[in-house]
């Protein structure tokens, strides 16, 4: 148990890293004026996305499902964090909406937008953290 709990967190941060940097790159893309660089910006996107957060996504509600399920947990905890795991999973996609926006330099969004979508998921993930670690109910 305690294996699949380490992956679990090694692929909760790898999702993580991407679903607090792509919005950066958002702002960045956002700000970009010359073709080169709005070019630049949809490989790395692109890259980040599908690379890196997508796999990190489904590793982690794999490894996080083997755990609930194979191991038995439960509580008040355990549902109001697949509630926030939820809201995580439809930040996700948002970001893979907001890729095909850009890709086609449709965005109207401003960079300040971004910015204050960026800060969301950080609340997320501190509210996930203290439910699995203090487990308040
Ligand atoms: C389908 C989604 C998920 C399920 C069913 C799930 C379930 C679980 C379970 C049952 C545990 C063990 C708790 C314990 O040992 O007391 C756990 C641990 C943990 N989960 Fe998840 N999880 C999911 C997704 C996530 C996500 C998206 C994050 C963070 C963004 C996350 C962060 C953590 C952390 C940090 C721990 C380690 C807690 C400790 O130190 O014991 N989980 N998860």
């Amino acid at each position: 148990m305690l294996w699949i709990k380490a992956f679990h967190i090694i692929f909760m941060v790898t999702w993580m890293a991407g679903i607090f940097y792509l919005p950066r790159l958002f702002v960045y893309h956002a700000m970009a004026e010359d073709q080169v660089g709005k070019d630049r910006f949809k490989v790395m996107e692109r890259k980040l996305f599908l690379g890196i957060m997508t796999p990190g996504m489904i590793l982690t509600l794999i490894s996080g499902m083997y755990l609930w399920l194979g191991y038995g947990f439960s509580g008040g905890w355990l549902h109001l964090k697949l509630i926030l795991v939820a809201t995580l999973i439809a930040y996700h996609f948002w970001c893979g909406t907001t890729i095909r926006l850009f890709r086609t330099d449709n965005n109207s969004r401003s960079h300040k937008f971004y910015r204050v979508v960026n800060e969301l998921p950080v609340l997320v993930l501190v509210a996930i953290v203290i439910l699995v670690v203090v487990k308040p109910f």
